[in-house]
């Protein structure tokens, strides 16, 4: 099977596996574990900020990230098909108790004007914007990479409001190896950054949120009361500190591999993507031409031995990891290739008969 759903499903290297077995074995929700704290510094290093702290998921870091940054009943501002909007369950209202706007956008980046009118303070009559939040790369907008312009535009707009700034930064390094900056050039636009070291960079689990040391301090006691707190993690953590060593600089290879993907969909038909549009290892596909719905997409690629998810009622999205490789994309390309003749054949001979009945 070529499993293109998801870079999640990258195993861990032997490396991290002999990294694992050797880990400290602390109490991190006692005493502390070194491994774990070894892999926070790095991780706060990395994006520029004081302190970190490890998580077990990418939806836990952004949920812990808003109980810290926001109260209950404030307003967070964010574009409307962000992750933590789309993919997280409703979490920053149900858990959070934060109301919240989608702004439009564009690639993943709020349009600036709407953005700028949604910002209000909090006054007896309405709730204030507690919190703005960016998400880079944005995993909807097909791994779109936010211009680091529009990233200071959109601080300078939060600073300027006294609002504090999150980024879901899940593929943070892939949106930096995109940009050719280091990670911190791109969190810098930001209070609170949290990267996922469980997707394309290969460990098993985690993501760690940073920022001020005294944030992080209080995002702990978050960590603490949505269960998020983890005992003996060194292990986790071990395959963390594996994967931002020698993970990060093999991800252009997932990027090339999305190109060719994309380019493979683009000589079936034009309509189905954009190589243009493909800045990471995420790439969209449009079916609506074909008239065949993804999850059925998804159905006879599937006997075809290619794995993918649909990502809406329309749109497949292709994910390239470690586990994918050339001659992969190029039978995964094939395989489409012939269902989209057998679905277009199809198509033509169902217009064509409706075309006679209405005739
Ligand atoms: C942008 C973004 N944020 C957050 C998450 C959530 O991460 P996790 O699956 O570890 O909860 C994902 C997962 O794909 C994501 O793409």
């Amino acid at each position: 099977m070529i499993d293109l759903r998801s870079d999640t499903l990258t195993r861990p290297t032997e490396a991290m596996l002999e990294s694992m077995r050797e880990a400290s074995f602390g109490d991190d929700s006692r005493d502390g574990d070194a491994t774990v704290q070894k892999l926070e510094a790095m991780a706060a290093e990395r994006t520029g900020k004081e302190a970190g702290a490890f998580v077990p998921s990418g939806t836990m870091t952004n949920l812990v990230a808003m109980l810290t940054h926001a109260q209950r009943g404030g307003e967070v501002l964010l574009e409307q098909g962000s992750h933590t909007l789309t993919a997280e369950l409703g979490g920053i209202a149900g858990v959070a108790g934060l109301f919240y706007r989608g702004i439009p956008g564009k690639r993943g980046a709020m349009d600036l004007e709407r953005l700028g009118e949604a910002v209000r303070p909090t006054t007896r009559h309405q709730m204030g914007t507690a919190l703005i939040w960016m998400e880079n790369t944005h995993n909807r907008a097909g791994g779109a990479v936010l211009p680091l312009a529009h990233m200071k535009a959109v601080h300078g707009l939060a600073r300027e409001k006294g609002i504090p700034v999150h980024l879901d930064g899940a593929r943070i390094f892939n949106a930096a190896i995109s940009l050719g900056v280091p990670p911190l050039e791109i969190a810098q636009y930001s209070d609170s950054v949290c990267f996922c070291v469980s997707k394309g960079l290969s460990a098993p689990v985690g993501s760690i949120l940073c920022g001020s040391a005294a944030f992080i301090e209080r995002a702990r006691a978050n960590r603490r009361m949505v269960g998020g707190n983890m005992r003996q993690a060194g292990p986790l953590a071990a395959a963390g500190i594996v994967a931002l060593e020698t993970m990060v600089n093999r991800l252009p290879e997932d990027h090339q591999s999305a190109k060719r993907l994309a380019e493979g969909f683009h000589r079936i038909d034009a309509s189905l993507c954009d190589p243009k549009d493909v800045e990471t290892n995420l790439v969209r596909v449009d079916l609506k031409k074909s008239g065949k719905r993804a999850a059925q997409w998804s159905a006879d690629l599937k006997t075809k031995g290619v794995l993918v998810a649909p990502a809406d009622t329309w749109t497949l999205r292709f994910v390239t990891h470690r586990h994918i490789s050339a001659p992969d994309v190029d039978a995964a390309v094939g395989a489409f290739a012939d269902l989209w003749k057998k679905s277009l054949d199809t198509k033509d001979t169902k217009d064509t008969k409706e075309k006679q009945i209405r005739i």
